[in-house]
């Protein structure tokens, strides 16, 4: 029977990049996806960036541009990562958009109706100066347990502490200097306790949640009366006016997932579907994605909202660990927080999938990624196990093509084709470790066969060429089973062993079927091994040596005047001259490597008020992209716009050195991108 299933990751914050934490998440996420499409199964894959919130504006703010023009570019370059990991989503939304804001309205106006909404007097800090309620973040002062100064009214990035913004001590508004007062503030909660036995039924009952969630949740909130919910946010935030509360906004994880339902309706606007045939008619099956630390959002609160909303429950809540790098936290100092984009630089997106799904079982434990197996489950799973059937036998027959008739093979293709079920409810469960290795089972048994029928002895024999050919159509059809077994997984590899073969790998029953008289076609690589050097220099931190902000001062030695006899003064010029050239302190708003260009940055600069310039700049080999994002640098602001290979440059970046050596110049504190240098 075919099953009708919604699926959905996760929406990542709009104001970091992908990195390999989220890609545990989404490659997870993926290999379901793509295994219950290869079964046949009408399959919804949805996500969308997570764009409201004071993190937003935050760093807006800091780099001179709206929070919409941030979110803009987040989305493009969150989708440009999850496009090269083949994370296949039907649609990409953003919870900032119309379809987001009206299906958050509609239930809303359920939770009005059915007298879920209370509004209670919170005290919280303002900012006199401003006139404004000030959010946790926009609050400083000193740390109420180390005393650390200059830190957040939420938690102390020297000690770790997490603490109310009222407990800072000589706090101080990051707006206007000001000491923040406490005022009241009318504040929303959702009521719900009046869910908690509906809540109780589906968490204990329906079989959505691992049962360690289920326990987890029996333990720590539904064994007591759950609190209101505080929805609502005063001005200024970055989110969406409550309809009817002018001045308050609905917290960031109100609309958040509720992006889930926007990104479904504008999916459904977009292929002429209904969106009530996803959300409520019964027997489809909704499923979510998503890691351990947000369980509650989506196991109490959300449940909440869709039932008050009168959209069906989510039949299927998955939740994994945390990525782990060598067994520790991934951290920025040692490099081993390793973005999408900077493990591209290095590795190839596939081993990644492989990698992960061989590592995921159905429970909540951390992954560790630990180098050595990654590159031994590429080199010796991947590439020794399963790509060399093919690469072993292929060549033989590309003459040929595969026997008219399938081959005595001595009930080897029945009995791989015989482990579907087990293999397919491996996936079923998650447990793509256990599916990963039933498959390994199978490219075992097919390298015994090789070794036993050493085709490449055959080969020798032009009497033995029948023998030959019907050795390689055996191996090449256990080889096509075990590319459509691992489709989901690597449906790169499963494409080319469909050229390969004439076919394809796309239905799971495809390894019910051997394939016969059939050309093949010519050996293409299908897989490199992985360098272990490669996968040291992705966890090496960048250039940390170098410090972004004020490097140590050359010593006095360096003023010996050896510099301008290289590079002697240029001849007088006027002032009008120099007049013309329109210098200007700018923001970095992204910075992104350019892996076909040896030197080459593309940094996107901000002029302040949402001018913006993209500017390639040849910088690589002494600044990494995460260093530069939010500095300020000065540019040639009015040069001629110039097409080089990779885009146009519409100016450029200014820098110090002789004989390849490359400074940025920093202005004093206090300077503002925009101004010019007079
Ligand atoms: O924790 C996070 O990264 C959130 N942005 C996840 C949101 S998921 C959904 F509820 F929107
Ligand atoms: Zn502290």
């Amino acid at each position: 029977m075919t099953r009708q299933i919604l699926v959905t990751s996760a929406l990542p914050y709009a104001n970091g990049p992908i990195h390999l934490g989220h890609l545990v998440e989404y490659i997870q996420t993926d290999v379901f996806v793509r295994f219950q499409r290869l079964r046949g199964h009408r399959v919804a894959y949805l996500c969308a960036d997570d764009t409201h919130g004071t993190a937003i504006m935050i760093r807006a703010q800091k780099e001179g541009r709206t929070p919409e023009q941030l979110i803009a570019d987040m989305s493009v370059q969150h989708q440009r990562d999850f496009a090269a990991f083949g994370i296949s989503f039907d649609h990409y939304g953003s919870t900032n958009s119309r379809a987001n804001h009206d299906i958050a309205a509609g239930i809303w106006r359920n939770l009005r109706a059915q007298n879920l909404v209370v509004e209670r007097s919170v005290d919280r800090l303002y900012d006199p100066v401003q006139k404004t309620f000030l959010a946790d973040r926009f609050v400083v002062g000193e740390c109420p347990r180390c005393g650390a100064a200059e830190q957040y009214g939420d938690s102390c990035e020297k000690c770790g502490a997490t603490y109310p913004a009222t407990e800072l001590k000589n706090p101080r508004s990051v707006h206007s200097g000001a000491k923040p007062e406490l005022r009241p503030s009318a504040q929303l909660f959702v009521r719900l306790t009046p869910l908690q036995p509906m809540l109780q039924e589906w968490t204990q009952r329906s079989g959505a949640l691992q049962a360690e969630v289920a326990n987890y949740l029996a333990g720590h909130f539904l064994d007591k009366p759950l609190q209101d919910w505080d929805v609502s946010r005063p001005a200024p935030y970055f989110g969406f006016e409550i309809p009817d509360a002018k001045g308050q906004y609905w917290y960031v994880w109100f609309d958040a997932p509720i992006g889930y339902i926007a990104a479904t309706r504008e999916w459904c606007e977009r292929t002429g579907q209904s969106l009530d045939d996803w959300w409520r008619k019964p027997g489809v099956e909704i499923v979510h994605f998503l890691g351990k630390d947000i369980t509650y959002f989506h196991t109490l609160f959300w449940p909440a909202l869709l039932h008050v909303g009168g959209y069906r429950l989510p039949s299927r809540v998955q939740i994994h660990g945390f990525l782990r790098v060598g067994g520790e936290k991934m951290s920025k100092s040692k490099g081993t927080f390793v973005t999408a984009a900077k493990y591209l630089e290095h590795l190839d997106a596939e081993w990644l999938r492989y990698y992960y799904a061989s590592k995921l079982g159905n429970k909540i434990d951390d992954l560790d990624f630990q180098p050595d197996e990654f590159v031994g489950k590429v080199n010796s799973d991947l590439v020794g196990r399963v790509v060399n059937l093919a690469s072993r036998t292929a060549r033989f027959v590309e003459a040929s093509g595969l026997s008219a008739r399938y081959p005595d093979d001595g009930g080897r293709f029945a009995r791989a084709a015989a482990q579907r079920e087990a293999i397919a409810a491996a996936y079923e469960a998650c447990d793509f470790r256990e599916a990963t290795r039933l498959v390994m089972l199978l490219a075992d048994a097919a390298n015994e066969y090789v070794e036993q029928k050493a085709p490449w002895t055959l080969k020798k024999d032009p009497a033995r060429a029948a023998e030959l050919q019907d050795t390689c159509t055996v191996v090449l059809n256990l080889f096509h089973q075990i590319a459509v077994y691992l489709q989901p997984v690597l449906p790169q590899l499963a494409a080319k062993a469909g050229a390969l073969l004439g076919s394809s790998c796309d239905r799971w029953d495809l390894v019910a079927t051997p394939l016969v008289g059939r050309p093949v076609a010519k050996f293409e690589h299908l897989m490199a091994r992985v360098e272990p050097d490669k996968v040291q220099a992705m966890f090496t931190p960048e250039l940390s040596a170098a410090p972004a902000s004020a490097p140590p001062a050359p010593a006095a030695s360096a003023d010996d005047g050896a510099t301008l006899t290289k590079e002697p003064l240029a001849p007088t010029i006027t002032i009008d001259d120099f007049q013309k050239v329109d210098l200007r302190l700018a923001r970095v708003v992204a910075a992104e490597s350019i892996p076909e260009a040896k030197k080459l940055l593309r940094l996107q600069l901000s002029l302040g008020g949402g001018t913006t310039r993209t500017v390639f700049a040849g910088i690589k080999g002494a600044y990494a992209p995460e260093q530069l994002v939010g500095r300020l640098v000065v540019m040639v602001a009015n040069l001629a716009p110039r097409q080089m290979k990779f885009g146009t440059s519409e100016g450029m970046v200014i820098a110090a050195g002789t004989d390849g050596e490359v400074f940025l110049l920093s202005p004093d504190a206090g300077a503002r991108p925009g101004q010019r240098l007079h």
